[in-house]
């Protein structure tokens, strides 16, 4: 660089900074998850993710409080029974945990998104993302019988948005299917089309006791070292009826957030898991990294690489500081 250059960047004003930035972030991005547990009056703090908590349905006025005043457009529910059996049950009953929250929630802010998670892992007593044949595989198409009685118990208690993050093959056509038969035309899939078998989910597993008895989730979880078979389960999941299409995690993938971007037009959700949150938590609680700048760094990027919302732990953070 020339020193005449280097002199004019470094007198580059505030505000002209600020006209040419090239991204941003909004509150309007930000959803925010919740860990539900099946009981009365508990708020109990989650060891690897400081300052997240499990909230049984009738302690959430708080936080529900705290997502409406900071103007969080969305919340995305995972539930945590207390029976768990083979076949995952408790998932799709009327009175479930996730249900009975889904119907406080739109009580109390009707006008709050509420996004739940689909899936079977919390609620089966082996730990794996769907029913299993004798030998300890995932049965993909029995499972897909339950998840859609999952999705439509869900939309039925009240949901807006249904999520379903099993990785099963044919789950969105199955669900589209099952909410149309219904009469849930216009209740939106958000498909966690991309989803790799990744080792930062740890804390979440942790929160929500769904870590697998046995074995992992490589049978239906994405490898990490591939990129193009993202975007050929993006494009089936769009094939299938998927609203809004998701990469996860984030910051080890910004590059396939980046592909999905430019190859599709769908909304893209990004979500920043529970150990991407671990991370920043710990090493800023240590004094070793600056919590909140890396906080506005890390959501940034994320929009940076394409992605047009976002799912963190952070968003009640993020929204304060951006306030
Ligand atoms: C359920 C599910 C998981 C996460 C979201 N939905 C765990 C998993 O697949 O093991 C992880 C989210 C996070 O780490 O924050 N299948």
């Amino acid at each position: 660089m020339f020193p005449e250059q280097r002199a004019r960047r470094l007198r580059i004003k505030p505000a002209i900074r600020r006209m040419v930035r090239e991204t941003g972030i909004s509150v309007d991005d930000l959803i925010y998850p919740l860990f539900i547990k099946e009981g009365e009056s508990i708020k109990e703090s989650i060891d690897a993710m400081p300052g997240q908590f499990r909230y049984s349905p009738d302690r959430l006025s708080d936080v529900i409080g705290e997502v409406v005043s900071r103007e969080i457009p969305a919340v995305l529910l995972f539930g945590i029974p207390r029976r768990k059996d083979k076949f995952g049950t408790e998932a799709h009953k009327k009175d479930g945990v996730v249900q009975q929250a889904i119907r406080r929630i739109k009580d109390a802010a009707p006008d709050l998104l509420v996004i739940t998670d689909v899936c079977l892992c919390e609620y089966t007593s082996h730990g794996h993302c769907g029913i299993l044949d004798r030998e300890g595989a995932v049965e993909n198409d029995e499972t897909l019988e339950v998840l859609a009685k999952v999705a439509l118990s869900h939309a039925k208690a009240g949901a807006d948005i249904i999520a379903p993050s099993d990785m099963m093959d044919g789950r969105v056509g199955i669900i589209r299917e099952a909410l149309d038969e219904s009469g849930f035309e216009y209740t939106p899939i958000m498909s966690y089309s991309a989803k790799y078998a990744s080792s930062f989910y740890g804390p979440f597993r942790e929160a929500a006791g769904s870590a697998p008895s046995f074995g992992d989730r490589k049978g239906y979880q994405m490898d990490p070292a591939n990129v193009r078979e993202a975007l050929r389960e993006i494009r089936l999941d769009v094939d299938e009826g998927a609203d809004i299409i998701m990469v996860k995690p984030a910051m080890p993938y910004l590059d396939v957030i980046r592909l999905a971007a430019d190859e599709f037009d769908e909304p893209l959700c990004a979500y920043q898991v529970s150990g991407e949150y671990a991370m920043i938590k710990a090493a800023s609680a240590n004094g070793w990294l600056a919590e909140d700048a890396c906080i506005m760094e890390s959501v940034l990027s994320i929009k940076r690489a394409g992605a047009d919302m976002l799912i963190t732990y952070f968003a009640c953070r993020v929204a304060e500081l951006l306030s």
